[in-house]
C-alpha cells in the first residue's frame, strides 16, 4: 500500500492508473476509521473490480469546521488508519497536511471555494451556516487529486452525498457518485468517529436518535400519513423521556430532492441531530 502525500504525487499515480487501464475508487475519510469507513472501501472495491485501484484519503479538513467547532479534538490515529486501510486492501492511501491542501491559509493567501447554494441550506445547513462550503471545497479538491472513476461516500452524511452529487452534476465532475448504506452498532447507533466522545452514559443514550427514526417509521406505516409538525412533537418527548439530549432538528424530506414534506409518507425521509452532552449526533433513515 502507497502513502501520497502531495497533490502532485497522488495526480501522477493515478495518471499512471488511468494510462494502464485501471479504474480508481476513491473513499474520501477524515481518518479515525472504524468499520463504516472499510464497508465505504468494499464498495468501491466491488466497483473498480481486483484490477482496480482503491484510495482513502485521510485528512481532518479545516473548513468543514466553524470556529467554535472540534478541528482540535477531532479523534486522529494515523497507525491504526493505516492498518486498517492495509487489512481492506487499499491500494494507495492520500494523506496531504494543511499545507499542500491550503497553500498560503494561514497568511491569508488561500482564497478559492466552492459552495453548492440550493441542497447545502436546510437541515445541517442551518446549523453548521459555514460546513458544506469547506466539504464542497475539500471534496473538489480531492478529486482532483485522485481523479477517481467513482466515488463512495456514507448514507449517514445523507445531506452531503446530496450536495456533492449536485456538485458533480453542476460542475461536470466525470465520476460517478455512489451512497452506502449506514453501518450501525448492535443497538443501533450509526457508526461515527465522533462516537468516541461519548461519556458511558452518554454512549448508552444515543441509540435514541434511531429509534426516533423507527418510530416514525412505524407511526406512518400504521397511520398511512401524518404531519411532520405532529412526528417532530412525538420525536422530541421521546428524547426527552429517554435521554438528556436535546434535540437540534427532526426533518422530513423527499430523499433525492431534500425538499421538505408537510405532510409524511411511506417512503419519505427522515434527519435528525441530537446535542448529547457536547457530543452532535446525526442519523437519518428512510419512513
Ligand atoms: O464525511 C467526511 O468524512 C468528510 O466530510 C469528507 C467527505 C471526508 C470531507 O472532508
Amino acid at each position: 500500500m502507497r502513502i501520497y502525500r502531495t497533490p502532485k504525487a497522488m495526480q501522477r499515480a493515478s495518471r499512471q492508473w488511468q494510462r494502464d487501464g485501471s479504474k480508481i475508487g476513491f473513499v474520501p475519510t477524515m481518518g479515525y476509521l472504524h468499520a463504516g469507513h472499510i464497508s465505504l472501501v468494499a464498495a468501491a472495491r466491488k466497483r473498480v473490480g481486483p484490477k482496480g485501484r482503491v484510495v482513502v484519503s485521510i485528512y481532518v479538513n479545516p473548513t468543514q469546521f466553524a470556529p467554535h467547532e472540534d478541528l482540535s479534538t477531532y479523534p486522529r490515529d494515523l497507525p491504526h488508519d493505516l492498518q486498517l486501510c492495509r487489512e481492506a486492501k487499499v491500494d494507495a492511501v492520500f494523506f496531504p497536511t494543511d499545507a499542500v491542501m491550503y497553500p498560503g491559509r494561514e497568511a491569508g493567501e488561500y482564497s478559492t471555494y466552492v459552495a453548492e447554494e440550493q441542497v447545502s441550506q436546510g437541515l445541517e445547513g442551518v446549523s453548521r451556516p459555514t460546513h458544506f462550503r469547506g466539504v464542497t471545497t475539500i471534496v473538489a479538491k480531492l478529486f482532483n487529486c485522485v481523479l477517481p472513476d467513482v466515488a463512495v461516500f456514507g448514507a449517514k452524511d445523507w445531506q452531503q452525498a446530496a450536495v456533492i452529487r449536485r456538485m458533480c452534476v453542476n460542475l461536470d465532475f466525470p465520476l460517478k457518485i455512489i451512497v452506502a448504506p449506514t453501518h450501525r452498532e448492535a443497538d443501533g447507533l450509526a457508526m461515527s468517529s465522533r462516537n468516541v466522545y461519548l461519556t458511558p452514559r452518554e454512549r448508552e443514550q444515543a441509540p435514541v436518535l434511531w429509534r426516533s427514526i423507527e418510530w416514525c417509521r412505524r407511526r406512518v406505516r400504521e397511520a398511512g400519513e401524518l404531519p411532520a409538525a405532529t412526528l417532530i412533537a412525538e420525536v422530541q418527548k421521546l428524547i426527552q423521556t429517554e435521554s438528556t439530549g436535546r434535540l437540534d432538528y427532526a426533518a422530513f424530506f423527499e430523499g433525492d430532492s431534500l425538499k421538505t414534506v408537510e405532510m409524511v409518507t411511506r417512503g419519505n425521509h427522515m434527519a435528525i441531530a441530537v446535542f448529547l452532552g457536547k457530543v452532535r449526533l446525526i442519523d437519518n433513515g428512510r419512513i
